[in-house]
Formats: structure tokens, sequence, C-alpha cells
């Protein structure tokens, strides 16, 4: 049966409802407050303290569309499935039914509703290892539901385990993660690539299978260095909207479902090349335009940090591919169709078109022009570097020109200039994993150590929040913030701008409310009464009908607390265990936008954070 990818989310979410689970609205593809990981990366994000125990507002059974981004993929783009932005359909238990209905509603799904042929499908269970058993019973249900022996396959952690951090080894204390049961589709047209092993199986990367849908049964925590179990045992399943679609549409080939098919067909007509003839190039720019039309969206902008270096390389990316197809950069294509042709393939889901085209093609051409000129110049470089220096200067013009390491070569062999291709990746690999090691802190280290600092500087943006009303009037509104162990940061948007005098003053209330030691608690009430109330929403956020608010004093007559904030929590359980803040600094980065940074104040005597 083939089907849009609207009508796919139709059919989802009804199926869902019709067993009494719950939408909650997705979050943002910038996760606020968790200084983890960079980008929103699957739909049970959210949900980390609910399967960790916490109650959800909405209940027990839940689902939603997560848009996501993995970044970590992104040098896997060009084959035929791989993509840095996609959507992922999940639904959870939490701690109320487990893997029999979840393994049975998830086939009837796939087989009655869209009516996949059963024969190409195949599961996968988690194997066993010394410390882990093997999952018989998912076994035995698959069985039950007449799913052949020979189409139930077993892997180990590597494949059938899942935590936000990978194997058990990898995972840091406090993190959830659990035993899992895949789906695969089988493209029977596909033959096997013997480049990828002898014998063809469910999780051979060739191309023939492909993963549509994961249910972990979250059970386990880190703990230590080993796993303790969790308080409930949660299903929280994921299935990738773009590769149902491909398995619906029997299309092997991911660019060439409804997903991709009017942006491919609109870089074809921009370019004037067939995907057939630039079939890789196609493929990276179109995934790399769409993820970064989504994240202009939620106000990245082109840096050399974090989400926004994501978005950079992402487009530098996208103009070396224009650039290599033979798109001449200096006389810029006409972008604004393309990322129209992104807009349009999402109907109304995510976008406001006018407005949007508006905040995004300025900074896409922008990008883009700049990446032209730096080749210009890079080019020029290139040319006054002696054969000599080459291998030594490749990491040089990579940082400074933004020259990927193929571009380089390619702009060495046009200039006729000789390089000794082996010492030149190799030099340019040991420099990049200098730099990487040393950028990169997400997971590593893990959510244990930052997890205190964290909790508080979260508390203490709920009463930077207050305290700039309080200073600054009605008008001010939350634009995003971002926690990391060091700091926290609070872009907002004023009328006018800040006097120095109105800082201190916001920074004596909070120290202020610090020093009275207030409790800090949470309730989950209507959304209408926690507006009642005057609670602070965050404006680019869709709450659900039931909300969690976090109260900062009197908690027994909440209107009277004096930070009340829509809010998923952790907290701090009084103000009085965070030490003594600071603003540090303020700027402007926007037109009526400001960004404040925070930490405590230092010294720091017994490391606590006390003054
Ligand atoms: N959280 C699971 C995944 O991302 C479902 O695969």
């Amino acid at each position: 049966m083939s089907m849009t990818h609207l009508q796919l989310r139709k059919l989802f979410s009804e199926y869902w409802e019709s067993k009494d689970h719950k939408l909650i609205p997705a979050i943002p593809l910038i996760p606020k407050d968790d200084p983890t990981t960079l980008f929103t990366g699957s739909g049970m994000q959210q949900l980390v303290p609910n399967l960790l125990g916490d109650i959800h507002p909405l209940g027990k059974r839940l689902y939603n569309i997560q848009r996501c981004i993995r970044a970590q993929d992104i040098e896997e783009v060009g084959d035929n499935r791989h993509d840095t932005f996609f959507e992922m359909m999940g639904n959870w238990s939490l701690g109320d039914y487990f893997k029999r209905e979840q393994l049975n509603w998830f086939w009837a799904f796939l087989t009655r509703e869209l009516k996949l042929p059963e024969e190409k499908l195949y599961v996968s269970v988690f194997g066993g290892t010394k410390e882990i058993p093997a999952d018989e019973e998912s076994v035995e249900i698959w069985k039950k539901i007449g799913i052949p022996e020979k189409r139930i396959v077993r892997y180990n952690t590597k494949t059938n385990w899942w935590s936000r951090a990978g194997a058990p080894d990898n995972m840091p204390d406090g993190e959830p993660g659990g035993r899992t049961s895949e789906v695969f589709f089988e493209f029977i047209d596909r033959p096997h690539d013997p480049m990828f092993g002898k014998i063809c199986h469910p999780n051979c990367d060739c191309g023939r299978f492909l993963e549509i849908g994961n249910s972990v049964f979250m059970e386990y925590k880190k703990h230590q260095s080993g796993l303790v179990e969790l308080p409930a045992k949660n299903v929280d399943f994921g299935g990738g909207l773009e590769r149902i679609t491909m398995a619906l549409e029997n299309q092997n080939d991911l660019f060439l479902t409804n997903i991709f098919s009017k942006i491919v067909r609109t870089i074809e007509k921009v370019t004037g090349k067939k995907y057939s003839g630039y079939q890789k190039s196609i493929r990276i720019i179109s995934d790399h335009l769409k993820t970064s039309v989504f994240l202009i969206r939620e106000t990245v902008t082109p840096s050399n940090k974090e989400q926004g270096y994501v978005l950079r390389r992402l487009l530098r990316k996208t103009a070396f591919n224009l650039h290599k197809i033979g798109v001449n950069l200096n006389q810029t294509p006409s972008l604004e169709e393309i990322v129209e042709s992104v807009i349009d393939t999402y109907g109304n889901i995510y976008f406001d078109k006018e407005r949007d085209l508006k905040q995004i093609v300025p900074v896409i051409k922008d990008e883009i022009d700049k990446f032209g000129r730096a080749l210009s110049r890079g080019i020029k470089e290139i040319e006054k570097i002696t054969e000599k220096d080459l291998e030594n200067k490749a990491f040089y013009l990579y940082q400074s020109y933004g020259l990927p390491l193929e571009l380089l070569e390619e702009i060495f062999v046009n200039l006729k200039k000789k390089v000794n291709k082996e010492k030149f990746r190799e030099e340019f690999n040991r420099h990049r994993k200098l730099s990487r090691d040393s950028s990169s802190g997400k997971f590593k280290g893990g959510l244990a150590d930052v997890k205190e600092q964290t909790i508080k500087y979260h508390t203490a943006t709920h009463l930077l929040h207050q305290a700039l009303f309080d200073v600054l009037g009605d008008g001010i509104r939350q634009e995003g913030s971002n926690i990391t162990s060091d700091r926290l940061r609070f872009d907002f948007s004023a009328p006018k701008k800040p006097e120095k005098a109105d800082l201190e003053k916001a920074e004596r209330i909070i120290n202020q409310k610090i020093k009275e030691d207030l409790a800090v608690k949470f309730k989950i009430i209507p959304k209408q009464e926690a507006f009642k109330i005057g609670a602070r929403a965050f404006f680019k956020e869709r709450y659900p009908d039931l909300v969690k608010v976090y109260l900062i004093g009197s908690a027994n007559s909440p209107q009277d607390a004096y930070s009340k904030e829509f809010c998923g929590g952790p907290h701090v359980k009084n103000t009085g265990v965070i030490g003594s803040m600071e603003i540090y600094k303020f700027e402007k980065i926007g037109s009526n936008l400001y960004r404040i940074y925070a930490r405590e104040k230092l010294p720091r005597p017994n490391g606590r954070g006390f003054n």
C-alpha cells in the first residue's frame, strides 16, 4: 500500500489514540536546559525523568512524532538511506503494558493498518551476554504471533541494546537503557552486496534489509559500574517515519520516496543536473539543506560552536557539493526555491511559509556566499604553498577556509600540485582527532558528574527569569536558554536595552531568593489553570492539556509563589543549595534580543558553591 507521509502520520496517531495513548507535544530540536546533548536525537529525550520514575502529567500511555537530528551521521549521508534530520514515531508505556502488548500492537500496526507483507518482515531479539540474559520472552511472543523461527534473529548488545549513550559500558551513571526487539523490512529485489560480508542478514549494512522499528524494553539504569532495575518496566518505541515510508513504497532509495522527491526534483531544476548522474551529491545537498532549514527555523545561526558549528558544516558541505556538480557559487543558485520545496514537503506541520522563508533563506545564502568566497581565497592560498608543505598545511586550510579534505585534494589535482595523499590524509585526521577530542564533551563523563551543578543552574534560571520580569516589566520574553556545568545562559527579548543597574538589581534579587532558601516544588495541573496563576510558559513550545508547573516558594498557594514556570524539571529541593550567583556577561544578540551569562561566584570553599 502506498501512501504519503502525511497519511502515515495520521494512521499512526489514530492507531495509538485507539489504544488510549495521549499525544505528548514534540520538543524543539535543541533541547532546552539539557547540556548533555546537542540535539534531540530520539523521541524519548523528553521522557528521561519519567522513564526513571517521575510521573508524567498525561499518564502512562503516550505517543508522538518527534523531529530529531543525529549529527554523528553526517559523514554517512550519500547512501540510499542515511539522513541527518528524521522524524521518529514513538509510543511509550511508563510502567503500564510491556513486551506482549508492545510487540503484538506494533506488528498489527505494520501488517493490518499499513498492510506491509508479512513475509518481508524479520525481527530481532537480544541474544544474551554474560551480564544480561537473553530475551527468550520476546522470542516466544514473536512465535505466537506466527513468525517462523527463520525470520527471528538474535543479536548482542551492539544491535539489541539501546540507551542514549549506546552499550551498557558507555552509559553514564543514572542513564536508562534496555534490551530491544527490532523489526526489519526486506527489499527482495535488491541483491546482497558481498562487500558487507559473506552472508546477508537483517542487520547487514548492504541495504537489502532496513530496520523500521525499535521496541526498547527500558527496565535498567546504569549504577556505578553495573545495571540496576528501574522502578518500573517501561516500553520506549521508536520507528523512523522515513524508513517506514521506504517500506510502504517498497522503495530502497529514501531520496526517491515522497519525503524527498519534491526536494530532489527542485534541486535538479535549479542546478540543471539530473539525480541519476549525480546521486551522491544531490542526496547530500537535499539532506543537509533540509536539516539546515529546520535548524535555522529554531534560530540556530552558523558559528564555530556547538549547534552553530554543525549548521555551518552542513551548509559548507552543501556548498561544496553544489560546486562539485558544477554550480558556480559566485552566482548563487536560487536557493529560495529549494528551501520552499522543503517547507512544502512538510505541509503545515512545521512551517509558516512566508515568515519562515524570510527568516531562513538569507542565513543560508549568506553562508553559501561566504563559502564561495573562501573557496576562491583558499585556491589562491594553495597556489602559493609549495608542494613540500602541502601535507602539513591541509588542516590549516580546512580550519581557516572551511575547505573539506575531499575538496582540497580536488584543488591540488586541478592545480597540478603533486600531493602524497596518504600522508595528507593521515596528517589531516590526526589534527581533526585532536580537535574533536578537546571540543566534544557531550556524553563524555556523562550525565552524572554534571548533573548536580546543572540542576542548580536550572533552578537559578527560573529565578533569573522571574527577576528579569521584576526589574524590566512584562514586556520581556524568554527566547531560549542553555546550561552547562560551568554556567547558565539565558536569551530574552525586551523592548529596550537593560541598563547595567537593571542587571545588578536582578542579580541582587536572585541572591536574595537563594538566601531565603525557598522550597522548590511542582504541581501537575490543567494548562488553563497554569496560565491563570501566571505560570511562565516558553512560547516556542506547545503544551499538553495537563502540565507540570514548578513553583519556587509558597507551594501551598501557587499563585503566591515567587516563580511559577511550565517545566519538566529536575530542580533542587531548596534554593539555599545554590551558591551566590553573578551575572558575568551580557550581550546584545539581535534586534531587541539579549543574552545573559550567569554562574556561581568564585571562590567556592569546599567546592560546593557556598559563599
Ligand atoms: N529510543 C529508541 C531509539 O531511538 C526507540 O531507537
